[in-house]
Formats: structure tokens, C-alpha cells, sequence
């Protein structure tokens, strides 16, 4: 199928490469030149675990094409997905000005009929809003789809691939048809392709991230609550995760959910919601929760310290908003950093992937190690923020001989509280003993 995706930013560039894999001639567009010549050119523009390979061969075989040009990208497209930004406004909803704007563009460069999909998260009625900027200079006949994505950064390649389920928002008969076949490929397991209205499909999306960020920020008070009764998190997880109906997944305690989709779409819908005269109080709650959570760690460490973090060093192990990843979006180890330095103390940090993208946003008010282990030289304590793999055996005697105190503030959970007491560290972490 002749596949046009708009927009080549992170969902943009996963959706084209993979529909070019299943053997679909995609064509992408842009407006950044720069990244378009990169793309071009073979350089790979994000971090992805596995989506280089797949561009190189897609590429090299001419599945997959990259333009500055709309009107040679509408013409291409039977199927045309928008896969452009919408950042929270000033107020919490989602901006649309690109999305509508290409839409606008769109309406005068359609000839004949073409499949429009959302695949940007955006708030409900927006399909809506698509059709009539297209609809205001085109006589030809169109279709808007709602297509929302559940891609996980990190493993955004196997959930294309083989997603859990698709959800489709149509209720054209003809725009149902296309996206079906486009999409059996996808789903040979058995999973399902879920046809709704678009409204129903909008929501879910929002209803879906929402609901995964209640999970998690649930049991950051059940953390909370452990810590001050004396029972196990861990094994409050465990117990309760066992239940079929609650699931396993998403139950992490930790110092709170960041990136880009969960703050954002937690907040745009309590901002829906508000618009439509209802106020969502689990979502508030959601919010507020964490907040807090993001600085769970810091009267742990004010109290060691007998609140005097003046002229102490940390080490800061994670940047990342979560592991696999370069992406520092909301991440709960910045806002540490910034609560760390606003008290006074220095912080060297080291991450496998993240490093550049904070040298880009907080320049040299840490220091950046080469290794995690040349992080920890001369620091009172070492944070850890993110749980990437590399962090989870260490070499404890190397930490202990390189700390100041053998002293770990832990954010992720990733070693054994026992076995950290036995190796002579004083350890604190979320929601168990220390
Ligand atoms: C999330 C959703 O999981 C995807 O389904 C969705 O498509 C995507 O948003 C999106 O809207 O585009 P992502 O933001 O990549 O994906 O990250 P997640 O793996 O969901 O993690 C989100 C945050 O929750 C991370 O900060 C992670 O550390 C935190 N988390 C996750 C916990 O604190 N505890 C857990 O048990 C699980």
C-alpha cells in the first residue's frame, strides 16, 4: 500500500519504518529540512532499540523515502497519517495548530480519495475538527480516522509490530476496509483490530495512559503507606498483582512517572474533562501524587544529613525518564538534581544514553562522569533514579571503596534490602524497611 506519514518526529519516524518492513512504499514528511537531509542520508535520528536496522534496510531497498514536500506526500498516500506534536498549552489541553494547519494545507492538495489518520494523541473531537479544516477546499472524498498509538518508548519496534491491540475510530465503511487490510499483518496472533466512532477511539488513549498512570501512582501511596506501617511493597506488589484482574504490570513503585505521554495526557484529560463541566478527582489526585513522588527521596536524604546538604556530593546514577532511552521529558532525576543543588550540594551524574540530551538543558551545573563508577569518586551518597540494567549487579565493593559513606538512596528499588545490610551499606528505597 502507498503509505504518506506526516510528521517524523518519534511516533512518525517508528510508524513509517515499521509500515516500510511490511513491505508498504512509505513516503515521510517534515518541515525540518536538517532532519529530513539526515533521514535522507541514512542517520538515524532518535534512540530506538532496534528501529536503526530496520531503516537501513528500508531505505537501502526504497521502502522508505524522506520530503520537505506536503504536496508530494498527499499525492503518494492512499493512507496518510499525521504524526505531529501536540504540547500542552498554556492551560493543560493539547495544542492542535499542527495538526489543523497541515489539515488546512491537506485541503487543497487532495485529488482523490484518501484515508487521513490521526495518530498523535489528541483529545476527543478532534477528528472533528480535521474533517472540516480539510473539508473547508476539498471537494474530493476523504475519510478521518482516529488511530491512537500505545507505543512504549524502548520497546517501540515490538509494540508496532505486534501490538496488543489496534484501535480504529471510523465510521466510514470504506475507511474501515483500507485500515483492516493495512493492518492484518499486525495482528496474525489473534490480537484484536477494535473498530469504534472516533470518539470512543480518542478516548481511549487518553482513558488507557490515565489509567496505567493511576496504577502507578496507587502504589507510590501503597510505598508511602508501607514505609510508615512496616510492611514489604515488594511483597504488597506481588500479592496483589497476582490477581488476574489487577494485573502484574505497572505496579513499580519508584519516584513517580515522567516522559512525554503520561504527565501530558493525565493533564489533558482532567483538562477535557474540566471543559466538559466534569472535574475528574481520581486524575487530580493522580497528578498531585506525583508530584510528590518525583522528590520522595529528598527527606531521606535531608534526614541523614541532619538537613544540611551545603557542601555535600552526590552521585546520580539515571537520567533518563525510564530505561532504554535518551529521552529526559518530565524525568523524575532532574527534578532531583534541581532539589539537590537548590540545597547546596554538587551532583555528578552518569547515564548510558541520556548524558547529551541534559548537557543540552542544564549545561555544566553537574558534573558528567565518563563511567558509573567514576561518578561515585569522592560523593557523601549515591542516588539512583533511573533502572537501567548496567545498574542492577555492581560491583558493590568498587561503590563502597569509592563512596565517601557507603550510603545508597535508591528511587528504583534494585537491590535486595537484606543483602544491602549484609554488605555493610546503609540503604533506603521506596516503600521498604532501610
Ligand atoms: C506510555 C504508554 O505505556 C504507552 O502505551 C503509550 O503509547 C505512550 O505512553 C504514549 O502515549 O505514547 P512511555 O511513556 O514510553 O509509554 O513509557 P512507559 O513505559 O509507559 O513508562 C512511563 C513512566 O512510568 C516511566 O517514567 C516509568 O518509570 C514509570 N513507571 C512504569 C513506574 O513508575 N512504575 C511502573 O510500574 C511502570
Amino acid at each position: 500500500m502507498k503509505i504518506t506519514v506526516v510528521g517524523t518526529g518519534y511516533v512518525g519516524l517508528v510508524t513509517g519504518t515499521c509500515f516500510a518492513e511490511t513491505g508498504n512504499d512509505v513516503v515521510c514528511v517534515d518541515i525540518d529540512i536538517n532532519k529530513v537531509n539526515k533521514l535522507s542520508g541514512g542517520q538515524i535520528t532518535i534512540y530506538e532499540p532496534g528501529l536503526e536496522k530496520l531503516f537501513e534496510r528500508n531505505l537501502k531497498e526504497e521502502r522508505l523515502h524522506f520530503t520537505t514536500n506536503l504536496a508530494d506526500g498527499v499525492k503518494h498516500g492512499e493512507v496518510i497519517f499525521l504524526a505531529l506534536p501536540t504540547p500542552p498549552g498554556e492551560d493543560g489541553s493539547a495544542d492542535l495548530s499542527y495538526i489543523l494547519r497541515v489539515a488546512d494545507e491537506m485541503g487543497k492538495l487532495i485529488t482523490d480519495y484518501k484515508v487521513i489518520v490521526d495518530k498523535s494523541t489528541v483529545p476527543v473531537g478532534t477528528a472533528e475538527k480535521v474533517q472540516a479544516a480539510i473539508a473547508q477546499h476539498c471537494k474530493h472524498p476523504f475519510d478521518v480516522v482516529s488511530n491512537p498509538e500505545f507505543l512504549r518508548e524502548g520497546v517501540a519496534v515490538d509494540d508496532f509490530m505486534k501490538p496488543d491491540r489496534v484501535v480504529i475510530g471510523t465510521r466510514s465503511e470504506r475507511a474501515r476496509k483500507v485500515m483492516g487490510d493495512l493492518f492484518a499483518p499486525f495482528v496474525r496472533q489473534g490480537n484484536p483490530i477494535l473498530f469504534m466512532d472516533e470518539k470512543s477511539a480518542e478516548l481511549t488513549k487518553y482513558a488507557a495512559n490515565s489509567f496505567l498512570a493511576t496504577k502507578i501512582s496507587f502504589m507510590n501511596e501503597i510505598a508511602i503507606l508501607c514505609e510508615k506501617l512496616g510492611a514489604d511493597v515488594d511483597m504488597v506488589r506481588r500479592g496483589v498483582g497476582s490477581d488476574d484482574r489487577i494485573g502484574k504490570r505497572f505496579l513499580f513503585p519508584g519516584i513517580g512517572y515522567g516522559g512525554s505521554c503520561f504527565p501530558k495526557d493525565v493533564q489533558a484529560l482532567v483538562k477535557s474533562s474540566e471543559d466538559a463541566d466534569y472535574e475528574f478527582k481520581i486524575l487530580t489526585a493522580v497528578m498531585d501524587v506525583n508530584e510528590r513522588q518525583k522528590l520522595f527521596l529528598l527527606p531521606k536524604i535531608k534526614a541523614w544529613f541532619n538537613d544540611e546538604l551545603k557542601g555535600k556530593h552526590f552521585a546520580l546514577w539515571g537520567l533518563a525518564f525510564k530505561p532504554n532511552t535518551d529521552d529526559i521529558r518530565e524525568a523524575p532525576a532532574l527534578y532531583m538534581i534541581d532539589a539537590l543543588l537548590a540545597a547546596g550540594a554538587t551532583v555528578t551524574v552518569f547515564d548510558p544514553e541520556a548524558m547529551a540530551n541534559v548537557q543540552r538543558v542544564i549545561g555544566d551545573k553537574v558534573t558528567y562522569a565518563s563511567s558509573q563508577y567514576e561518578c561515585l569518586a569522592n560523593a557523601d551518597a549515591l542516588v539512583i533514579a533511573t533502572e537501567w540494567s548496567v545498574f542492577r549487579t555492581p560491583d558493590f565493593e568498587k561503590i563502597g571503596a569509592s563512596l565517601k559513606n557507603k550510603l545508597i538512596f535508591d528511587g528504583r528499588n534494585l537491590f535486595d534490602v537484606a543483602r544491602m545490610a549484609e554488605l555493610g551499606f546503609h540503604y533506603e528505597s521506596v516503600g521498604r524497611a532501610a
